[in-house]
């Protein structure tokens, strides 16, 4: 039985996989023909690799048992590493991993934790720097200074000046804070072993309109917004304004439901596009599990410039690593349009994800 099972889930995934072949055809065809998938999925977006489906259906398969479950059929999660795995095999089987960048919160660490020496992540990412491969670390977390990025990633830092004493490691990973607002490069030797980047190295040309007045006003839009959600929701928060985004955030040890998360960035959004502030500059509103956040730009502009700042690295050899991909109120969903993408659920499946990195590229840790 399972076998069988297990042939027919393969031929479904060839089929998935010859359907994204045609759509990565059509949309590189200039005639503007609409692939079978994007009549069958009219918001599908662009794939920047052909993925390998049937073979990672029979990787995830020998871990998750897919095909020998009885009563259990094929579930979202199985479905989402079968597709995290695929895009894995296509990048590393070409060699073709140049740059991983990372959300923070969730991704590498628990939601509103920091990295510690110990976390297994730290390792990995040491291994995958050492074979060559760029790290950006785009979190929303937006700061001015070096020294409240490196308390929120001492754990890897520290770890790569310890284990680098010919700094070869030196530039080799950026941090990339408050969506694409603040950049900062590895540096063993600076203050919090960080260096902020001068703009004219990652800045983009699409960023010229984030002026300080476009980004001010609004800011100004989204503050009223999230006030205006406060007193109509009655949500015991406060208001925190800084100078590339407005959020709020509840007391230490009080949450809040996630319809009322989720109704305020509804809200703030909706409120943002419609003014002419909105208009201007790209904005990102979002859900960041106990808090809501609106911050300048999005992490599609912050990929894009770490792949700038590594001297133009392609989409197609560029992973985001995130848990952010619904796309109501989520924000690493954004960062699909810059790069090829994993969606993992924590911390743990971020080291799961890092070992098939490894293990299918064919490198010993
Ligand atoms: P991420 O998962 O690394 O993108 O971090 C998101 C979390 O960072 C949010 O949920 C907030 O708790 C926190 N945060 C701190 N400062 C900012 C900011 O300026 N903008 C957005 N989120 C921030
Ligand atoms: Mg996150």
């Amino acid at each position: 039985m399972a076998s069988n099972a297990l042939n027919r889930y393969c031929q479904i995934m060839q089929d998935i996989e010859e359907l994204v072949n045609d759509h990565i055809l059509q949309s590189r065809n200039e005639q503007g023909s609409i692939s079978k998938l994007k009549l069958l999925v009219p918001s599908v977006g662009l794939f920047f690799t052909p993925l390998p489906l049937q073979d990672a259906f029979r990787y995830q398969d020998a871990q998750r048992r897919i095909s020998s479950r009885r009563f259990v059929a094929p579930s979202f999660n199985d479905i989402r590493l079968v597709l995290n795995t695929a895009q894995v095999m296509s990048l590393v089987r070409n060699s073709r991993l140049e740059l991983v960048t990372f959300d923070g919160d969730v991704t590498l660490y628990d939601d509103g934790e920091v990295l510690k020496p110990e976390d297994p992540c730290i390792e990995r990412i040491i291994t995958m720097m050492r074979i060559g491969t760029r790290i950006g670390l785009v979190t929303a977390a937006g700061y001015t200074e070096a020294k409240e990025y490196h308390r929120r990633f001492a754990g890897l830092l520290d770890a790569i000046a310890a284990s680098d004493h010919s700094h070869k490691l030196e530039h080799k990973l950026v941090v990339m804070g408050g969506e694409s607002n603040f950049m900062f490069t590895y540096t063993p030797t600076a203050p919090y072993k960080l260096e902020q980047v001068p703009d004219a190295d990652w800045r983009l040309p699409e960023m010229e309109t984030w002026t300080h007045e476009n980004v001010n006003a609004l800011l100004d839009v989204a503050e009223q917004a999230l006030r205006d959600c406060i007193k109509t929701l009655a949500i015991p928060v406060s208001v925190l304004r800084k100078s590339h985004a407005v959020g709020i955030y509840p007391e230490k040890g009080t949450r809040l439901s996630r319809e009322i998360l989720e109704e305020t960035v509804l809200n703030v959004r909706q409120l943002i596009s419609a003014s002419l502030a909105g208009q201007r500059i790209p904005f990102c509103a979002f859900n960041g599990g106990n808090d809501v956040f609106v911050d300048i730009g999005d992490k599609s502009y912050g990929v894009m410039a770490c792949q700038r700042y590594f001297g133009g690295i392609e989409a197609a050899k560029t992973l985001h690593v995130g848990d952010q991909f619904l796309s109501a109120g989520a924000n690493d969903f954004k960062a699909r349009l810059a790069c090829c993408t994993a969606w993992i659920a924590s911390p743990k499946e971020t080291v799961q994800l890092l070992d098939e990195v490894v293990e299918l590229g064919g490198h010993t840790p």
